[in-house]
């Protein structure tokens, strides 16, 4: 390893980041990431080594890491503990590689749910899992890490690592981004624009995987502050860039998305629309005129055509959201009743909301959008709808345009009386 890669690699004193980009796959299956994204892992020395949150085993992933272990003069055999934060195999999936080729002689760290899934998704047998509990710690010989569970971010078996010597937290899926990283993989070493596109990939992020259990995160975020307090120092993910000049930033920063699951969220308003034949199309610039005549921020995503993972971004962010979409066969607009669907299962909750669209022989979607609302529980507040058969006449417009701007009003009004 040359001198200019160490420096990369060197967290903090015997802290060490082996980290891999992964780019051209859906995360989770679902999920696109356009900008990739990092799966990071740490090694920390003691007189034992330690490695904390694994990688994936997708494809060359735990070849890059073995390669870099072996860059940084660490030999597999010296490693005496994997220490698994979280199940989920974009962290573990190297386990089994990792046995193979690392033989016996180490052993396993991780919680007591993580040891029944490790046997589970491995076939590792839970009595040889070192099971650690809130507050335990672990000795590597001069030097020592220490377990705080955080449950549902977002598997409920996670724990974030804590080492003592640095103040760094080890915190797996918490506080992670989106975004594949260069050579620059800290904060003091990004500017402004740089970080603005980690942040923008973390709300993308959160909204994507930990959005649905943002009690569970906005609890785990109160449980690290009330143990750890000033003693944390830096802030280590395991996807995307460390934190160590600002971790109060990306904790801060979680802390609002969390807060945003039951609104109001921030100035913005959502706009999704979907049209057939043009009918609805007509009738948006009304809506999008008057919205930001109102002085919100407007997102206007287009169903199908925009993925849901950016949608969710977007609404994730927003006090109010627009529907926009027509009645198609007795029912809502397909794509669109998917999304709202979607919304709801990540309990997209508490939006200022309205609905406008157009149907041919008879009405339905309004019907639709109710059901969906109330099965998810999301407790949006809708303005009256405006529906019209065929195209929007002058009458429909006008009454889009102030319903839209009466949105853009309260949107402002919850934000401001928050
Ligand atoms: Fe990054 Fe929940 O795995």
């Amino acid at each position: 390893m040359n001198s200019s890669d160490a420096k990369l690699s060197l967290v903090a004193d015997g802290l060490y980041r082996l980290s891999a980009n992964v780019r051209d796959i859906l995360f989770e299956g679902i999920w696109p990431i356009p900008n990739g994204v990092a799966m990071n892992s740490y090694v920390v020395k003691g007189r034992k080594v330690a490695i904390v949150d694994g990688v994936c085993g997708w494809d060359g992933v735990p070849d890059t890491l073995f390669a870099q272990l072996g860059r940084m003069g660490i030999a597999l055999e010296d490693i005496d503990y994997v220490v698994v934060n979280h199940v989920e195999p974009d962290h573990s999936g190297w386990l089994e590689s990792f046995c193979r080729v690392r033989g016996d002689g180490f052993s396993v760290v991780a919680s007591e749910k993580a040891a029944a899934l490790l046997e589970a998704f491995y076939g590792i047998d839970p009595a040889t899992v070192r099971v650690v509990r809130d507050g335990d710690s672990l000795d590597l010989g001069g030097r020592v890490l220490r377990f705080v569970e955080i449950p549902n971010v977002h598997w409920p078996e996670t724990i974030a690592t804590f080492d003592e010597a640095t103040g760094t937290l080890l915190s797996c899926d918490a506080f992670g981004s989106f975004g594949a990283i260069g050579d620059a993989p800290y904060d003091d070493l990004l500017g402004p624009e740089e970080i603005d596109f980690f942040e923008s990939e973390a709300l993308r992020y959160y909204a994507n995987i930990v959005a649905t259990f943002s009690s569970a995160a906005a609890k785990a975020i109160a449980k690290i502050d009330s143990l750890l307090g000033d003693r944390l120092k830096i802030v280590a993910p395991g996807h995307g860039i460390v934190w160590r000049a600002r971790p109060r930033k990306i904790i801060d920063d979680y802390a609002r998305y969390a807060s945003w699951q039951k609104g109001p969220a921030e100035r913005c308003v959502t706009v999704l629309w979907g049209s057939m034949y043009g009918n609805t199309e007509a009738a948006l610039p009304a809506a999008l005129e008057a919205l930001r005549g109102s002085g919100v921020e407007t997102r206007v995503h287009r169903v199908p055509e925009t993925h849901i993972g950016d949608i969710l971004a977007s609404a994730w962010k927003s006090t109010g959201i627009v529907l926009a979409m027509p009645t198609y066969e007795y029912k809502m607009f397909p794509p669109m009743a998917a999304v709202l669907d979607e919304l709801g299962r990540k309990r997209v909750q508490n939006r200022l909301a309205f609905r406008f669209g157009s149907f041919g022989w008879s009405g339905g979607a309004q019907a639709e959008l109710e059901e969906i609302v109330a099965r998810h529980k999301m407790g949006w507040s809708f303005l009256e709808g405006v529906e019209f058969k065929g195209r929007p006449r002058a009458e429909h417009l006008a009454a889009i345009g102030e319903r839209s701007a009466e949105l853009g009003r309260r949107v402002l009004e919850a934000v401001n009386g928050r």
